[in-house]
């Protein structure tokens, strides 16, 4: 690399709650667009991705999983892994939030800022969403429930660490204002409407759980996760450690991506930070829009999701990469249709540019057994099509600059669209009836394959499998002519080659065929055999008949109660998330079914030594604990 022009790129780091959908993809599939079109038109790249691990969402769901939260996220860090492997992502480093590289920089930012007195103390009273991990004031709710995601909030109150948000706002309202640090254009809009009113310190430590990185001082705290999570941008550059030479080489970052629910808090709170800590700020933060299923936003807890693996594995990594940039415009919500999917990979991958490559070889094969030919003979109208292979790397390039991938993609189909125009105008099939005009047919073959090797060169970031395929078709070896540099002059293809024309490189899809997110009956059962526990995995399970002695309401939360159980001869202290279902008196005496070997956790600061079992529906209006229907003494083992 030359070392002079660098670029960094990052995607937000996911959650390993559970595993991530095509929705999760998308961000990450357009960051690697970017970050291999840089790397092909010579930058030096920085990829960054990674996983966002801490916070009291993911310690409750390992809880419910039975598991340590450090164990709950490996096994889904590892899935996360292996979908970026399916889905051909090329990053240069995965951070995760639990690494020691990056704890130790969370904690020096924490204490630095503190001792600067950007952080402070206080006492925080106010309303917490639990899966968003967001802080809400009164007038922010909406119907009392979460603005961004409608679920319930929980009032909270404890002595906690505050950031100066307030002494930086004049501050960041100019610079966004005054830049184009946020785009698209209409989120920069949102953000100044949401500073002007002023902004409010922001709780930057909770107490509640621990299942975090340390506040260093004062180990009673641990960081709030998004001051956790925004640091990664530069602890995994290596900030604040003994090795700073990628920070000081790739910071600050060219374009963080983020869907347009997380803008809020890459513009404000996290240039802030970076205002506070004496550092320049991001280039860009683009603001995505989110792929819709019927129903709106994928969910896992709406249980409408579509499955990256399940896609991939059916149509192919490069389509499913091209639909997802294709179909789209970045900034704006799309709805994801298999129908939609069908329609992109029939026509504009089978029949625009699967055909033309096919068609084309095929005539080479026929009318030069397989030789590419010399072009000896121009003619006027090659012209046209020449000049446009020659317009459009520089056009894909401008869209590029705008993050504007969809239009990207179709000015480089343009150019097929163009091609296969030639193929009718020139109708290399006359001129192969006539032998005076076979200089003229060579030329004509020549030209196409000339085209062809033009559009492999300008699809590589946004498909990475099928250049190559193309590439080997046409018997090209030389990666020379895959540069981008090899794109800015028309005739570098040699003559003489032999063709190596293989199948079509994209197979119709018939769309009956296709019923949306149907597995194959293999997969179906492989599945199957996934979800399925043994008798043994159940006999690790130790599961009691207890009886409720005393129950009380934990201070701070409206969801939680202390129980006190009896088990056998054992007392047992749980703390069960079902406050809005039972008074504390209607529980005294009760039997219910509790987990004796679950790991121990911490819940609001309160020690939970297991679990007792209920059912509920969706979204927790309808809850019931399950006990027992004859009477039977504590401490019996449920088998
Ligand atoms: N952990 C935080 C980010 C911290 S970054 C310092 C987080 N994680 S997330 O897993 O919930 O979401 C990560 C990204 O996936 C977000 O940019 C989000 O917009 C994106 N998407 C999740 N569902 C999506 C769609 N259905 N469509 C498009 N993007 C979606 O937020």
């Amino acid at each position: 690399m030359s070392g002079n022009k660098t670029f960094y790129i990052t995607t937000p780091i996911y959650y390993p709650s559970d595993k991530l959908h095509i929705g999760h993809s998308y961000t990450t599939v357009a960051a690697d667009a970017m970050a291999r079109f840089k790397k092909l038109t010579g930058y030096d790249v920085f990829f960054l991705t990674g996983t966002d691990e801490h916070g009291q969402k993911i310690q409750r769901i390992a809880q419910e999983n039975g598991m340590s939260p450090k164990e709950y996220v490996d096994k889904i860090v590892e899935w996360i892994k292996d979908l970026w492997k399916t889905l051909d992502i090329s990053y240069d480093d995965f951070i995760r939030t639990t690494e020691e590289r990056h704890k130790k920089c969370v904690q020096q930012i924490f204490k630095q800022l503190y001792e600067q007195g950007d952080i402070y103390k206080g006492e925080y009273k106010g309303w917490y969403c639990t899966p968003c991990e967001s802080f809400w004031t009164e007038r922010q709710l909406k119907d009392g429930k979460c603005p961004d995601c409608g679920r319930d909030v929980e009032i909270i109150k404890e002595e906690a660490y505050f950031f100066k948000l307030s002494k930086y706002q004049d501050r960041i309202l100019k610079y966004i204002q005054e830049s184009d640090f946020i785009q698209p254009e209409s989120r920069k809009n949102e953000m100044i409407n949401f500073i002007k009113p002023g902004l409010e310190d922001l709780c930057v430590s909770r107490t509640s759980f621990d299942w975090g990185i340390e506040v260093p001082f004062d180990p009673e705290h641990v960081v709030y996760v998004w001051i956790d999570a925004l640091s990664n941008y530069i602890s995994a550059l290596g900030y604040k450690s003994e090795d700073e030479s990628k920070f000081k080489k790739y910071w600050p970052a060219d374009v963080h991506l983020v869907g347009k629910e997380i803008v809020r808090f890459h513009t404000i709170i996290w240039p802030i930070m970076l205002m506070a800590l004496g550092l320049p700020l991001p280039q860009k933060v683009f603001g995505h829009g989110w792929l819709i299923l019927e129903g709106g936003k994928m969910s896992k807890s709406k249980g409408n999701v579509v499955d990256p693996k399940i896609l991939v594995d059916r149509y192919g990594v490069d389509v499913i990469r091209y639909f997802l940039l294709r179909e789209i415009p970045f900034g704006a919500d799309g709805v994801f249709s298999n129908e939609a999917l069908i329609q992109r990979i029939n026509f504009d991958l089978a029949n625009d540019l699967g055909n033309l490559v096919n068609r084309t070889l095929t005539m080479v094969e026929k009318y030069f057994d397989g030789i590419i030919p010399e072009p000896t003979t121009p003619e006027e109208l090659d012209e046209a099509l020449k000049q446009l292979a020659l317009a459009v790397p520089a056009r894909v390039e401008g869209y590029m600059d705008q993050l504007k991938f969809s239009d990207a993609l179709s000015e480089i189909w343009k150019l097929v669209g163009r091609t296969n125009k030639y193929i009718d105008e020139t109708m290399p099939w006359v001129l192969a009836r006539d032998a005076d005009k076979k200089d003229r047919l060579a030329t004509v073959l020549y030209n196409l394959l000339e085209s062809i090797r033009f559009i492999a060169v300008l699809i590589k970031p946004f498909m990475p499998n099928t250049p190559g395929k193309i590439f080997r078709q046409m018997g090209v070896a030389d990666e020379k002519l895959g540069t981008w540099e090899s794109i800015h002059t028309w005739g570098k293809l040699p003559s003489g080659i032999k063709i190596d024309k293989g199948d079509p490189i994209f197979p119709r899809v018939e769309m009956e065929k296709e019923k949306p997110q149907e597995k194959a009956p293999q997969q179906e059962k492989q599945q199957q055999d996934k979800d399925m526990i043994s008798i043994e995995d159940f006999a690790k399970m130790d599961l009691r008949v207890a009886r409720i002695i005393e129950a009380e309401k934990i201070e701070g939360s409206d969801k939680l109660l202390k129980l006190q159980l009896e088990v056998g001869n054992e007392k047992k202290q749980v703390v069960s998330g079902i406050a809005a279902h039972y008074t504390p008196q209607q529980l005294i005496g009760k039997k219910v079914i509790y987990i004796a070997n679950l790991k121990p956790a911490k819940l609001f600061g309160v020690k939970s030594e297991g679990m007792i079992l209920a059912a509920s529906d969706k979204g927790d209006k309808k809850l019931s604990l399950l006990t027992i229907d004859r009477d039977l003494e504590s401490g019996l083992k449920v088998t």
